[in-house]
């Protein structure tokens, strides 16, 4: 990463505060080359706590001093930030937007003619290097813009591309997933301590289950098809447990999150404001 690069994060909530934590857990930029800004003080003192990077309280500030913007602000205040930053971004910045559901192009129209913009979906495991995220270009971004978050969001865990219909499909999958996952681990620790288990023992058994069979699918590049069959024995007690979850409707209830959460990522951008 080139040594005066300097990325500034527009809002230092929660995700800024994890991309941030993890590129520089990555050591791929250190504390000086970022910087954020965000009207809540307390939001200031919380991301300049855990990234130890300078934080200004004027969004007008950041195109001064960094070459690439990244908007980390709910979707309906990216329109209020995009006219705040208008004056300053010029042809040597890339704008970088991980608001949920808000389209290239919206961004571009709000910006100047040519305009540089990448639009990124990641989600809150890059605070351990373990993100899923998904990004693709606007009309005027480089292959080098492209290259650039490429090796920003690998140095956090997986990236890959895709087309922009996509955008809200990834966001109703891996950008809400954390929170659907999380569920699943709760729901796990409820039964197994419905069926009497210390609750701290379920918890650390439902969690480290959740994380060996990621890593095996991950590891091996088995399908999880192949995996479920291995631990389903005829007669055994996995296929009864399989067949409560069928009943219950999990697979549906599961595709249906994902697909409601896409949907709505759909109409967040539709009513952002952007001019
Ligand atoms: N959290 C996730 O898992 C996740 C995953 C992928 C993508 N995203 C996307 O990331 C974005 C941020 O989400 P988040 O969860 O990090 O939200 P968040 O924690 O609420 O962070 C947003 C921050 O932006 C501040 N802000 C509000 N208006 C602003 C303005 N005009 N200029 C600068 N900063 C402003 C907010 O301050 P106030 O609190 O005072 O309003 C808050 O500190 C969203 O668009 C979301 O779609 C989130």
């Amino acid at each position: 990463m080139p040594a005066r690069l300097t990325l500034g994060f527009v809002g230092t909530g929660q995700m800024a505060t994890a991309l941030a934590r993890g590129f520089l857990q990555a050591r791929l930029l250190r504390p000086s080359q970022i910087l954020g800004s965000d009207p809540s003080a307390e939001a200031r003192k919380r991301f300049s706590q855990a990234t130890g990077a300078r934080v200004v309280g004027r969004n007008r500030e950041l195109p001064q001093a960094a070459q690439v913007l990244v908007i980390a602000t709910k979707p309906d205040q990216v329109g209020p930030v995009l006219q705040e930053l208008r004056e300053g971004v010029t042809p040597r910045h890339l704008v970088i937007s991980i608001a949920a559901g808000v389209p290239t192009a919206r961004l571009e129209a709000a910006l100047p003619p040519q305009s540089r913009v990448i639009r990124v979906m990641p989600n809150t495991p890059a605070l351990v290097g373990a993100s899923a995220t998904a990004f693709c270009a606007g009309r005027h971004a480089t292959r080098a813009d492209e290259a650039l978050v490429e090796r920003l969001f690998a140095a956090v865990g997986l990236v890959l591309r895709v087309k922009e219909s996509l955008m809200d499909a990834v966001t109703g999958l891996s950008g809400s997933g954390p929170a659907y996952v999380c569920q699943f681990v709760e729901a796990l620790t409820d039964g197994g301590v419905a069926c009497g288990l210390p609750r701290e023992t379920a918890r650390r058994l439902a969690v480290q289950t959740l994380l060996g069979t990621a890593r095996m699918l991950v590891e091996t590049g088995m399908h999880p098809t192949t995996l479920k069959e291995m631990v389903t024995s005829p007669g055994g007690t996995t296929i009864e447990g399989l067949q409560a979850l069928a009943q219950g409707g999990f697979h549906g209830t599961v595709m249906n999150a994902v697909r409601v959460a896409a949907e709505k990522a759909h109409r967040l951008g539709q009513t952002a404001s952007t001019n």
